[in-house]
This record gives C-alpha cells, structure tokens and sequence, in this order.
C-alpha cells in the first residue's frame, strides 16, 4: 500500500495481561513482526507490565506506549503516573480521551488537553481519541460532537507538537461491540477531522498528522479500512490481545 503517511498500528490492551502474560504476548509479536519495516508498530501494555515488556522489545521494531498519564510532573497525585515515569520505560507514545476514561473516569476535553502539553513536554508522542456514540450519530450530531473534541483535545497545542500528534477516531458504539464502522463511515469521519485540522492548523499539517480507526478492527476488516485513504492505522482493542489476530492485522495491512 503506498501512502503519503505511514500506517500506525497500535494495540490498546486495556486492563488484560499479568507480567507474565504481557511477555508471551509481546514475545510472540516480535517473532511475527520481525521484519515488518512498512508500520509503526505500537504495543499499550498496563502500567505493571511497561517494565518487562520494554525489555522484552528493546532492539525490535516495537515501540512501547501508555494507556493514560498525568497532567502533573509529580506530586501529591496519589493513583497518577507521571510521564518521566513512562520515559524510564522507554515508553514513546500515550494513549489520551480514551472514551472508555471519558466515560468512566469523566475525563474533559480541557483535561485532555492538558494531558497532551505534558506529554509533548516530555518530548513524548500522544494519541488522542476522539468520536461521537450512537445516540449522537443518531441524532445527526457526528461532525459537531467530532469538532467540539478535536477543538477542545487539542486546545494550545503548538502547530510543531500538532505534527507528533497522532488522532483516533474511535466511534463509541464500535468499540468493543463486534460493530465496525463501515469503510465509508470512517472514511467520511476521517476525512471530515482532517479538513479540521486544515482550519485550525494549515494544510501541511491536515496533509501530514496520522489518524487512526479504532473500534472492533480484526483481520478480516482491516486491509479495507487501512485502504482508505484518510485512515492512516488503528487502535486496536480486542484484536490486540492475542498475537494471531494483531500480527494477521498489521500484516493484512501493508
Ligand atoms: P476494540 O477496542 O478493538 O476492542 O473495539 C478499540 C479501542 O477501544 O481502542
């Protein structure tokens, strides 16, 4: 596949895997992947197991990253990690606004934001998600719930940190349901963040900043949602868990 941008294949493993189970996981992607120099390749292992796996990666083609981080260098933030925390672990990029942390942990558009300075301070990578549920891609409210939080996630952000930013649009009401979006749907989101970034950045940086499809992305969809040309990669969740299923992904799709 020939694109402008390079694919970014990312695995968000959530709350699953031991040490132990992070280990053969990562150790068995390193064997699938091994020669796979046409994606970035992503792992987002729990906290507990950054330690093991960045061992377990050193010297591959496997870069490491954090499922959230403080706002706050350090501190008086019991619960909280700090990115030079993450950076003891190698740990290069941060996933921010999951809609799993939006919802649960009622994290703001404004928070997030916050969240994505510090990581760019830490001369880190974030990738911020973004994306409307079902009542409000019902209600015809996609592009303007889609704006408000792109707006609002990337509130100060610097057009240099802009560039290594990485956006997921992750339609709530595809993510862990078995429910892709369609091709054209993500296409149409895809497409519709990018112009955005047209507005309130410039056309290179529309041109150049990678945007991820996330909710249920297996083998069998993902070579036609990596085909389109404004999907630029995935966050994968479920499919991520397992080598099979995340290497058949990554590999489907170059
Ligand atoms: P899923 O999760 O692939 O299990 O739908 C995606 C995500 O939440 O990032």
């Amino acid at each position: 596949m020939n694109k402008e941008r390079k694919l970014i294949i990312a695995g968000n493993w959530k709350m699953n895997k031991t040490v132990a189970e992070a280990l053969d996981l990562v150790r068995g992607l390193k064997i699938e992947l091994t020669n796979v120099k046409e994606v970035d390749i992503v792992v987002c292992p729990p906290f507990t197991a950054l330690a093991e796996a960045s061992k377990a990666i050193l010297d591959t083609n496997i870069r490491l990253g954090a499922q959230n981080m403080s706002e706050h260098n350090v501190g008086a933030y019991t619960g909280e990690i700090a990115a030079v925390m993450l950076k003891e672990f190698s740990v290069r990029f941060v996933i921010l606004g999951h809609s799993e942390r939006r919802q649960y942990q009622k994290e703001s558009d404004a928070l997030i934001a916050k969240k994505a300075l510090a990581v760019h301070a830490a001369a880190l990578k974030p990738i911020i998600c973004v994306g409307e549920t079902l009542a409000e891609r019902e209600a015809g409210q996609m592009q303007q719930v889609l704006e408000t939080q792109v707006r609002g996630s990337l509130a100060g952000l610097p057009k240099e940190q802009m560039l290594e930013t990485i956006l997921a649009y992750e339609p709530v009401w595809a993510i862990g349901t078995g429910k892709t979006a369609t091709t054209a749907q993500a296409q149409e989101a895809h497409a519709f963040i990018r112009s955005l970034l047209g507005k309130m950045f410039d056309d290179a940086v529309a041109r150049r900043v990678r945007i991820q499809y996330g909710g249920s992305v297996k083998p069998s969809n993902a070579k036609e949602l990596m085909s389109q040309p404004d999907v630029d990669g995935a966050l994968v969740g479920g499919a991520a868990l397992e080598v099979r299923s995340f290497a058949d992904i990554i590999k489907s799709s170059i």
